[in-house]
């Protein structure tokens, strides 16, 4: 896809100042090229499977025919991440191991290490289940930094917080606002209470405030200071095209669905402990490992 800049004075690109870093949701080079030259500038990225399979080359490949291999499709993205590395600032770029619900931590670890190297700025991402929790507790143990994600609970976000303590490094822990929405939930809650219980952290999770569908949600996610959001290019280039609004002491979110209440919970609990199980994290997999396969498959 070809991206073209209008309307956007250079003075009123870099002039907002920002508690959250803004990282571009996706998995093209040119897309975050783009989002950079409208803002001037771009954190971070955060990439995931699905992401991945709708990359202009992966899908050029794909519909003409050419067979990918799972190490091929590996290599595509290797080089989709090595050509945004260097695009973006000191949130890194997110890149997610390739797992279906029986994967094995130590599976996951394998790729996360490998993963790591491929470049100076990476996270990597596990799903937030048991085993991604434990490829995340060995991860952080050997210095390699790590975003776990599909995150639809509290619970969740405590097991986060009590399995990577001692990180070296910022945590980060994505909640899935949009995706609680389509539940009929205030997905923007969960952001909200995340925050509010890592306040009584020793401030080694970031809340990276995913999902996000709308200015509104982008809003909130500054409001309650979460230390960084990722949204798609198009949420970006309307919050450009809006004059990069920013949410004044008098924000009210509108609710969109149920609240979803807060929950008193001892951090210092073994991680374990924690309720981990969430349907909307395996339906997260199932959607990531589908879109993943859909490439091979077609391609064959
Ligand atoms: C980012 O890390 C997530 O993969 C992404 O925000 C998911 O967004 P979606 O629910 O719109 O697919």
């Amino acid at each position: 896809m070809t991206y073209a800049l209008k309307n956007f004075p250079a003075t009123e690109k870099s002039s907002v100042r920002l508690i959250s870093k803004i990282l571009v949701d996706g998995g093209d080079a040119e897309e975050t090229r783009y989002v950079k030259d409208l803002l001037g500038f771009v954190d971070g990225q955060t990439t995931n499977p699905s992401l991945i399979a709708k990359n202009p080359e992966v899908k050029r490949l794909v519909s003409s025919g050419h067979s990918l291999t799972e190490e091929e499709e590996i290599a595509e993205y290797r080089k989709i991440v090595r050509a945004i590395s260097p695009l973006v600032g000191d949130a890194g770029i997110s890149i997610e191991v390739f797992a279906d619900l029986d994967t094995t931590a130590q599976q996951m670890l394998k790729q996360g290490r490998e993963m790591f190297a491929w470049i100076p700025n990476a996270y990597i991402k596990y799903p937030c289940t048991s085993e991604g929790l434990k490829a995340a507790q060995r991860s952080v143990a050997e210095g390699i930094r790590v975003n776990v994600t599909l995150c639809f609970s509290q619970q969740q976000a405590a097991a986060v917080y009590a399995a990577t303590k001692g990180a070296k490094t910022p945590v980060y822990v994505s909640p899935f606002v949009g995706r609680l929405d389509d539940t009929g939930q205030n997905g923007v809650d969960l952001v909200g209470n995340i925050k509010r219980m890592l306040a009584k952290g020793d401030g080694h999770v970031h809340v990276l405030a995913a999902s996000i569908r709308s200015i509104q949600h982008l809003l909130y996610a500054f409001h309650v200071k979460a230390e960084l959001v990722t949204a798609p290019a198009r949420i970006l280039e309307q919050w450009t095209k809006e004059g990069m609004p920013l949410p004044g002491d008098d924000f009210v979110y509108k609710a969109v669905g149920s609240e979803i209440l807060y929950q008193e919970l001892d951090l210092e609990q073994p991680w374990e402990r924690f309720k981990i199980q969430h349907a909307l994290t395996r339906k997260g997999i199932q959607k990531f490992v589908e879109d993943y396969r859909a490439t091979l498959r077609s391609a064959g």
